[in-house]
């Protein structure tokens, strides 16, 4: 797909999974669309589907607060997508069917967007872009490097949600991705 409009559009009337059946919008994505770091999440949540836009319910809040730790926000700098375009009824895992349906709209955003570093947010999302058997607990913050896109996974703002002890490795995770966005970014920080 050549343009983001055609792109967006397609999207907006995908029918190749179930979930078009249940959702009131699809969550086609948010923010800078020349961001060089694009964070990925699982999938909408209720918030979500009903506004249209990812990561809008108390996840979003905290992933907003986050983000301003380290001088990000999706009104400047960084792109958000989800695996999963539509909410999953009762903010079920998404099926590898309803993921694999929908991978292609996030593998056109991605080249469209062109990062230079993409950040998995929680154990789905790593799953899915970086290893299929990436463990969240043991392998959050590290950083794998594949075709010249810098990859790494945090927990996923739920999770630091009920759980709080995680969030001291969290903002460990954070201030080495402003490092390495330092590093390798021209546009961002
Ligand atoms: N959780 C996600 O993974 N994505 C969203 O958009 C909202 C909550």
């Amino acid at each position: 797909m050549d343009s983001w409009e055609k792109l967006e559009a397609a999207c907006k009337s995908c029918v190749k999974c179930e979930l078009h059946t249940t959702r009131t919008n699809v969550v086609f994505g948010v923010g800078s669309r020349d961001a060089e770091v694009l964070f990925i999440g699982e999938g909408p949540g209720e918030k979500e589907d009903l506004k249209g836009e990812p990561f809008v319910g108390r996840a979003g809040e905290l992933l907003n607060d986050m983000l301003k730790i380290i001088g990000l926000s999706r009104e400047t700098n960084i792109y958000i997508a989800n695996i999963v375009k539509c909410r999953p009824p009762n903010n079920r895992d998404p099926h590898n069917t309803e993921r694999e349906a929908c991978f292609d709209w996030l593998r056109e955003q991605i080249k469209l967007i062109n990062p230079k570093i993409i950040v998995c947010l929680g154990r789905i999302a790593a799953c899915e872009i970086i290893d299929s058997n990436f463990k969240i607990t043991a392998d959050h913050g590290k950083w794998f490097e594949i075709d010249g896109i810098k990859y790494t996974a945090l927990f996923h703002p739920a999770a630091l949600l009920r759980d709080p002890t995680k969030r001291p490795d969290t903002f460990i995770d954070l201030k080495e991705l402003e490092r390495t966005i330092k590093e390798v970014c021209e546009r961002t920080l």
